[in-house]
């Protein structure tokens, strides 16, 4: 998200040149003066953009491999959750001091929900999913809508349709690298995460629906809850994140152990390490 909205040009805060949706620069004041000046050689910068049932995604490596292979069988996998007909309700931010890929690593993991979620989703038991692709997948397996917290029965129907695996639980994913889908059985949401610093982050969260349970009157009240728990939860992990961070500033610091509950944990971390220049 990090700013949205329409408009029929873009322009600069700072001198107010214009520039059309294309890119291309539309006015550039009192530049008449300058030499070997040329507006077609001082458009925006292009970057690469691709779109998936709704969502955009872009890119600054020319050489990154076209969307759909970066997804693999993500699409598939998705597909009876019928992602590309629903609609974003709600979306929250927040700035959590800590790196970024401890927030990736901290939904693929079910070791902590039953510490740090003891009093709002609880203890959860995940599996772990084959992907083709770049990106991962864990499924916390529960009969009912995990989008809500306990208690009381999800305000909304599992999408119909679902397939067998999907009615198994909520896929937890990171779309490396900073992306993130967790789908239930009647909604989806969504983390966008941009490292802004080391131990700074911005982490946008939104709630998407099946379009048709957006248009019902009373739409509004039964999504209340959703939003909450979304909102709650994402706090109660910030929380702890930022905890962690403090702790991996410690001079006493050394990496602990990992659990057999933590494999998602290690995962992302290779695949950070296969993407770093080889010392020596
Ligand atoms: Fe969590």
């Amino acid at each position: 998200m990090l700013g949205s909205g329409n408009s029929k040009h873009l322009v600069c805060p700072y001198h107010a040149w214009s520039y059309h949706t294309d890119g291309s620069l539309l006015g550039c004041p009192d530049m008449q003066a300058a030499v070997d000046f040329e507006r077609v050689d001082n458009g925006l910068i292009p970057i690469r953009m691709e779109t998936w049932a709704g969502f955009v995604f872009i890119t600054f490596n020319a050489d990154a491999s076209p969307l759909l292979d970066t997804l693999g069988d993500l699409p598939d996998r998705l597909a009876s959750h019928r992602p590309d007909d629903m609609v974003c309700t709600w979306t929250v931010t927040l700035e959590p001091r800590c790196n970024w890929k401890l927030i990736l690593e901290n939904a693929m993991e079910t070791y902590h929900t039953g510490v740090v979620h003891r009093a709002s989703v609880g203890s959860q038991q995940s599996r772990t999913l084959e992907t083709r692709g770049d990106w991962k997948c864990i499924q916390v397996t529960s009969g009912r809508s995990i989008a809500t917290l306990p208690g009381t029965e999800p305000p909304f129907p599992p999408i119909e349709g679902l397939d067998e695996d999907a009615l198994q639980g909520t896929y937890f994913t990171v779309l490396h690298p900073t992306c993130q889908f967790a789908v239930a059985q009647d909604c989806l949401w969504w983390l966008n995460v941009t490292p802004v610093a080391h131990d700074h982050t911005v982490l946008e969260i939104g709630g998407c629906f099946p379009r048709a349970v957006t248009e019902a009157p009373d739409f509004a009240a039964k999504a209340a809850p959703y939003y909450a728990r979304w909102e709650l939860v994402g706090r109660e992990d910030v929380g702890i994140l930022e905890h962690q961070q403090r702790a991996l500033g410690s001079a006493a610091y050394v990496p602990g152990r990992l659990s057999w509950r933590d494999d998602m944990v290690q995962a992302l971390g290779q695949w950070v390490l296969d993407r770093l220049p080889t010392p020596g």
